[in-house]
């Protein structure tokens, strides 16, 4: 796996939830995706209640619970490799419980039980409301089990407890589950099928957010703009509701328009947007609210239609730079990134030339890039061939990340000289003495710290830049803050 930019701290250990009153604790790290540390942070809100603090020590923990990815081969080795870690802690604390949540504990099931014997506990993502329950069960000594996925579980109830965070930028799910497809994704069947929150419930934990002190949010989806809300149940039942659940129904740039406007100096992103599914609507109303983010995540996968079709991508190349074409001119400074996949099955030079030609045509601002890995169950498992070498798809790989790295930087480059607004989200991992930001575009800014403070807008005038960092100075707070 190779990113350009990877600003999740993977694994890191997630603090810290004290309830008065609570003596148990709950050590829990999260892998993979944002919605897994979304997720989390609904796990941990729902063991609150059961007694559990969470603690940043393992060697303290009462229960350790590891939220799981299994999106490429690599992510599962990792948490395996996690696994012998708590097991060598486990010797010491023999009394520590030990869970699997997440993608894998869906994907093997009760194999998990079997193959790993320092597992107690494997829960699916639908399936943490019923923690309590099976913690009692381990309790008891028995290993317990949940992978039931659901038809309607959004956890639209459940109010995150938000861990490792710097009070500034929180994600909100606003969708579970995953209806398209993809033949390489594992997704579809470690979460299910698509499902969509509750509207109500998400301007609620947004307003929430605000009042707090939060000044941006991310709407988290496998596939947001097929956001789809008519009182519940899976998006593939739609056709089956009534008329006026169908008249009152909500779609994703509504909801966009929902958010802007119940927060308006909230800033807005969303992730992660499918060609397929991205509507001109959302990019008008992205265009319409100032305070929507002017950055879209656009993932395409491959710059050939034959891989296009062969990963039921339901666009061509050509359909995609339409969208390209049509959001660079209603939102003339939009960023948009992607998420690129080298040697799928039967991939050759020219298809890969293809790639290299569309990541020219786009220019993209980031790029979140990967080597194919066979995911089992998947139908590109079943149907097709692993039959790249794994020296070609690292040889792809490379050229896709160093064409990558000059269109960022020419991205960059774009920015000096201008001034752009920074809402400040952290101390700069290089200096102590400069803050650390992000753009609307989402792209990086560091500068010194002066007077100015964590969740502060400020005008910065960027003087340089690198490949993924724009440096400047501040001229004073943006008219937002
Ligand atoms: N819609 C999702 C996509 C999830 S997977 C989202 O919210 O981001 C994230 C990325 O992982 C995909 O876009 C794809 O580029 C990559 N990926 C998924 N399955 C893969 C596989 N089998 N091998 C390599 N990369 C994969
Ligand atoms: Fe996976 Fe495709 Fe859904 S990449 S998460 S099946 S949009």
């Amino acid at each position: 796996m190779e990113k350009v930019i990877d600003e999740t701290k993977q694994g890191e250990s997630l603090v810290l939830q004290q309830k008065e009153g609570n003596t148990r604790k709950l050590y829990i790290e999260s892998y993979g995706c944002a919605m897994n540390f979304s997720d989390s942070e609904i796990v941990a809100s729902i063991l609150a209640n059961e007694g559990f603090n969470t603690t940043n020590s393992l060697e303290d923990a009462d229960l350790v619970l590891v939220n799981t990815c299994s999106i490429r081969d690599k992510a599962e080795q990792t948490v395996r490799k996690r696994l012998e870690k708590y097991n060598a802690v486990k010797k010491v604390n023999p009394k520590m419980k030990v869970g699997v949540l997440g993608c894998m504990a869906e994907r093997l099931k009760s194999k998990f039980l079997e193959e790993e014997k320092i597992v107690d506990l494997v829960v699916g993502p639908d399936a943490y409301k019923d923690l309590p329950n099976l913690i009692e069960e381990v309790e008891d000594g028995r290993d317990a089990i949940n992978v039931i996925l659901s038809k309607d579980e959004t956890y639209g109830d459940i109010s995150p407890v938000r861990l490792n965070t710097n009070g500034v930028t929180a994600f909100v799910s606003i969708t579970r589950g995953c209806d398209n497809m993809c033949t390489f994704c594992v997704v579809p069947f470690t979460r299910g099928r698509e499902r969509s929150r509750d509207p109500q419930s998400i301007i609620e934990e947004v307003n929430d957010l605000w009042n707090k002190g939060y000044k941006e949010i991310t709407l988290l989806g496998q596939n947001v703009d097929s956001y789809l809300w008519y009182g519940g149940g899976l998006k593939k039942d739609f056709d089956k509701a009534s008329d006026l659940q169908k008249a009152t129904a909500v779609n994703f740039s509504q909801l966009l328009e929902m958010c802007a406007l119940a927060q308006p100096k909230m800033r807005i992103r969303f992730s992660t947007s499918n060609p397929q599914d991205m509507t001109l609507d959302v990019v008008r109303t992205m265009a319409k609210f100032e305070n929507i983010c002017n950055y879209i995540h656009l993932p395409v996968q491959s710059g050939s239609n034959r891989i296009l079709k062969a990963m039921n991508r339901q666009h061509t190349r050509e359909e995609y730079f339409k969208l390209i074409d049509d959001i660079r001119e209603i939102l003339p400074d939009c960023a948009i990134s992607q998420d690129m996949i080298t040697g799928f099955p039967t991939e050759t030079d020219e298809d890969h030339q293809d790639t290299l030609t569309l990541m020219e045509y786009v220019k993209y601002d980031f790029g979140y890039m990967f080597a194919y890995s066979e995911r089992p169950g998947t139908l590109a498992e079943r149907k097709l061939e692993d039959d790249v070498p794994e020296e070609v798809k690292k040889q792809r790989l490379v050229e896709i990340v160093d064409l990558q790295q000059k269109h960022s930087h020419y991205r960059t480059q774009q920015f000096v000289g201008k001034t752009v607004e920074v809402l400040i989200e952290k101390p700069s991992k290089k200096s102590d003495a400069h803050w650390s930001g992000r753009t609307p575009q989402s792209t990086v800014v560091v500068f010194p710290k002066e007077h100015y403070k964590v969740g502060d807008f400020v005008n910065v005038k960027i003087n340089e830049c690198t490949t993924a960092t724009l440096i400047g100075e501040a001229e004073g707070y943006s008219k937002n803050n």
